[in-house]
């Protein structure tokens, strides 16, 4: 992006397995120890597609984070962590343009991340490494519904997912989201490819209202259905929702998470049907393209 990352006082390079100490001492008291990133670092490294990186000052690792290869061309950036003892140095924002630059090497069509509302020094290096705000999220939270009948929620076969995904590309949420799907806490295009391909991810149809539905049964570390995808029409948004929450109880789950958009209209629908909404919790969707 810029030809200054290259002489900073800060390097950025590849994590190796000898920096996982120092990872975990630099974020013990991010967010007052409730990081996530101890819990997933040996994951990254070792597991998931990308870039894990590290930035070093005078020979000690002073911030992190990954560029990941969600595939089908997009790139999700997460776990951007500097040093509570060297924030605000401008090793976030540094760190930031090395991993613009190293995805710009990649046949990337586009990277994205999620970040808090309240986080202005991430929307900053977002605005100055030509990043746009795409979507507004809302955490609506909701326990399984135990009673009430059941869920009337049918597997859809990988035959019928091309359809099932334009149709899930066409609805009103995805519009609403900017034509992005959450795949848990990660973004990206509702597309056949992206359903066939995400493995953990069950289509289901609402058989009373011919409604769709695209569920992760369960995160890493976590027992609730998240919502990745709906199509349904207003009047039926209602009833999916609460299919849901019965579908979670079904599989013995412990509750439903959807990131939600920050919109009146779907908040209403959500908050009738049961859910919460974390109004603490609004996160901005940013995304680059090339
Ligand atoms: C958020 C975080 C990555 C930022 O890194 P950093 O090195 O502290 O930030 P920088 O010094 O590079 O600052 C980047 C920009 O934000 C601004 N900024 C920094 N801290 C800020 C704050 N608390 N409030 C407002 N602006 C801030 C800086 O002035 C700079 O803007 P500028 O280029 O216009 O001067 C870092 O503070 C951190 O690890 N926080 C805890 C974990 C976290 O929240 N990670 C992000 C998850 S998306």
């Amino acid at each position: 992006v810029t030809e200054s990352i290259y002489d900073h006082p800060v390097l950025c390079r590849p994590a190796r397995p000898a920096d996982r100490d120092a990872v975990m001492v630099i974020t013990a008291d991010i967010w007052d120890g409730e990081d996530y990133v101890p819990h997933v670092w040996d994951h990254w490294f070792w597991q998931d597609p990308g870039l894990l990186a590290v930035a070093e000052q005078d020979g000690q690792v002073v911030a992190q984070g990954h560029l990941l290869d969600m595939g089908l061309g997009e790139w999700w950036l997460r776990g951007l962590r500097v040093d509570p003892n060297h924030q605000g140095q401008g090793i976030g924002a540094h760190m930031h343009r090395y991993f613009v630059d190293q995805w710009l090497r990649t046949e990337g069509e586009v990277v994205r991340l999620a970040t808090h509302a309240h986080r202005t020094a991430v929307h900053r290096m977002c605005d100055q490494t030509g990043f746009s705000r795409v979507a507004t999220i809302v955490l609506a939270e909701a326990e399984p519904l135990n009673k009430g009948g059941t869920s009337d929620l049918q597997a859809i076969d990988s035959l019928a997912a091309a359809s099932a995904s334009e149709r899930l590309g066409r609805s009103a949420l995805a519009h609403a989201l900017n034509g992005l799907m959450d795949l848990g806490w990660r973004f990206a295009q509702v597309r056949a490819e992206r359903l066939l391909a995400e493995t953990d991810l069950v289509l289901l149809r609402h058989a009373p209202s011919d409604s769709l539905l695209a569920i992760r049964p369960a995160g890493q570390d976590q027992r609730q259905a998240q919502l990745a995808a709906i199509e349904a029409s207003t009047d039926d948004m209602g009833a999916v929702l609460a299919s849901a929450r019965l579908w979670a109880a079904e599989n013995e789950l412990d509750g439903v998470v959807w990131l939600a958009p920050d919109d009146d209209a779907f908040v209403q629908l959500a908050e009738a049907a049961g859910f919460g909404i974390e109004r603490d919790d609004t996160l901005f969707i940013y995304e680059r393209r090339r």
